[in-house]
């Protein structure tokens, strides 16, 4: 029996680079022993890497504080399938005891997208706080907060200010511009916030698209040593979900390359149906051959976010690989389960959004 490729051998060479260029932790099988019930994203290392994870580990163990936080961003009405992986683990961490922040970035999507105030907070209560319950984050044991309304958050990053050059944001960020400084000055206002009240250590999970982020906010910390013996913060880091198509990265001008949630359920299925497969040119090729499960983007699908148990996930490589599962029946069922995910996180969000959410104010 093969067993799966925890990397997912297509983009092997790529996230190895990502985690020299970045300096992390690569999350090898040494790391994900450290911690208990590890989900499903952390068991098939769909979770790549990370940073200071030893200290979250230990604080798991040994039963003492630390916190989680997350920050949204209520850019659209519309979430990606790498945000479900972020909620995820934020889901993780709270039952694992983490004390939950999570976070509208309404500072930030107005400096850097034009969104006002207002219309941050009407797309956070009506979208992305009941989404983000509908996909596993426990609202009762969390605390919200807007950017705007969080004093500490802001005077932080005036502290913080002064510890970082323009040089470094360049080095950092690449191309600056003012409203970018203030954003990330902000974010790791946001990160290290928690710890104002109470120096414990405090997780992350982000995309890769945000290591810049924590990489300041590390830096910050490193620097504010003196002053406030901060905790480095430690953060998770998941894969892209790749491109229906196979391309890496979401492409906007190929709508029909992913998938967002909410999606109407026939149409998620219908472009699961199209999704590049690992499939032989002809029905007696792949039967004498088998398929390729690491360039099939459904059964990256399956693997990130469609099947939970392990074993099942198995099968279908297995099968694939021995030609014994053909492609087209294979998207069949990749089409059923597109849908009741799409219906079942319909029923969970109009629940959701009942939940009476209150904010802190720092
Ligand atoms: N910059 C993040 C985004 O674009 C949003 C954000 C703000 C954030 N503060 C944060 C994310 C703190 C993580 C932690 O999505």
């Amino acid at each position: 029996m093969t067993a799966i490729d925890p990397w997912g051998s297509i983009l092997v060479e790529d996230y190895e680079r990502l985690i020299k260029e970045f300096g992390l932790e690569p999350f090898d099988e040494a790391t994900l022993k450290k911690f208990p019930k590890p989900n499903r994203l952390m068991r098939r290392h769909v979770i790549f890497a990370g940073q200071g994870l030893n200290e979250i580990a230990s604080a798991i163990k040994e039963k003492k504080p630390f916190y989680e936080l997350t920050g949204v961003m209520p850019s659209s009405e519309r979430i990606h399938f790498g945000t479900k992986s972020v909620i995820e683990m934020v889901s993780y961490f709270q039952s694992q005891g983490a004390r939950t922040f999570t976070l509208i970035a309404d500072l930030e999507a107005q400096a850097t997208r034009g969104i006002s105030l207002q219309e941050s907070r009407k797309r956070a209560l009506d979208f992305y706080i009941p989404a983000y319950i509908a996909l596993g984050l426990n609202p009762k044991k969390a605390f919200f907060y807007f950017q705007s309304e969080n004093r500490k958050v802001t005077e932080l990053s005036f502290i913080f200010s002064q510890k970082v050059t323009l040089n470094e944001f360049r080095a950092i960020y690449g191309d600056i511009h003012p409203s970018r400084i203030l954003s990330a000055l902000t974010q790791s206002g946001d990160i290290l916030f928690p710890q104002a009240k109470e120096r414990m250590p405090g997780v992350v999970p982000v995309g890769i698209d945000q290591s810049p982020h924590i990489r300041l906010s590390r830096d910050i910390a490193r620097r504010t040593k003196n002053e406030f013996k901060f905790f480095l913060p430690s953060a998770t880091y998941h894969k892209f979900v790749p491109a229906l198509d196979g391309s890496i990265k979401m492409s906007k001008s190929n709508p029909n390359s992913f998938i967002s949630i909410p999606e109407p359920p026939e149409q998620a299925a219908k472009k699961i149906k199209s999704a590049l497969t690992g499939g032989r040119a002809s029905i007696e090729e792949q039967k004498k051959l088998g398929g390729i499960p690491e360039k099939c983007m459904i059964f990256e699908m399956y693997k990130q976010h469609l099947i939970e148990d392990d074993k099942k996930l198995q099968q279908i490589y297995n099968d694939c690989k021995s030609g014994k599962l053909l492609c087209g029946e294979d998207k069949e069922r990749a089409a059923s389960l597109i849908k009741k995910f799409m219906e079942s996180f319909n029923q969970k969000f109009q629940k959701a959004k009942k939940e009476k959410i209150e904010f802190v104010k720092g």
